[in-house]
């Protein structure tokens, strides 16, 4: 199988980050972050894209950076929370090792707070995080090849987790 060893999904501030680089560290491979390429990429912030351009235009600079990341790195990849919404991309993933990093609602609003920082929960955090969650929980599912729940687990616990889980 090419392309990348493991694929993060999973909604904003699970932690894909920070469990992705542990991650990378204990498999002695590469670290890449699709939102990270699309600010480079870009040379503006993530939400500066969407108040530039809106959610759509945002989604399809995502689709292409994310389709680039799968054809071209071989280490860990994460994907930004919403890439999972595309046909297309959900499609792809099907040929790869894809692990869901899951939490509750609760977990959610706990980490997130009031960060205004990501454009998706500016108003109302706990509502949206709700709306979030039942309409992606079931594409994570779709794509993923291991599950590994967060709610309550460092990020040392999570990386154990999704190693015993590949
Ligand atoms: C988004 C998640 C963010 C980022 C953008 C939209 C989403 O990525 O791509 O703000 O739709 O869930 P992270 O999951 O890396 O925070």
């Amino acid at each position: 199988m090419s392309g990348p060893l493991l694929v993060l999904v999973g909604p904003m501030g699970v932690g894909k980050s920070t469990v992705g680089e542990l991650l990378a560290e204990r498999l002695k491979v590469a670290y890449r972050d699709t939102d990270e390429d699309i600010v480079a990429e870009q040379g503006r912030s993530i939400a500066d894209i969407f108040v530039d351009e809106g959610e759509a235009a945002f989604r399809a600079i995502e689709k292409r950076a994310v389709h680039r990341a799968l054809a071209e790195h071989d280490g860990v990849l994460a994907l930004g929370g919403g890439a999972v919404l595309d046909p297309d991309t959900r499609a792809l993933l099907a040929g790869h090792r894809v692990v869901y990093l899951s939490m509750d609602v609760e977990e959610a609003v706990r980490r997130t707070g009031l960060n205004t920082a990501r454009p998706l929960l500016a108003v109302n955090p706990r509502k949206q995080w709700r709306e979030l969650m039942e309409a992606r929980r079931h594409l994570y599912e779709e794509v993923a090849t291991a599950v590994v729940a967060t709610d309550g687990r460092t990020p040392d616990e999570v990386t154990r987790a999704a190693l015993d889980a590949l």
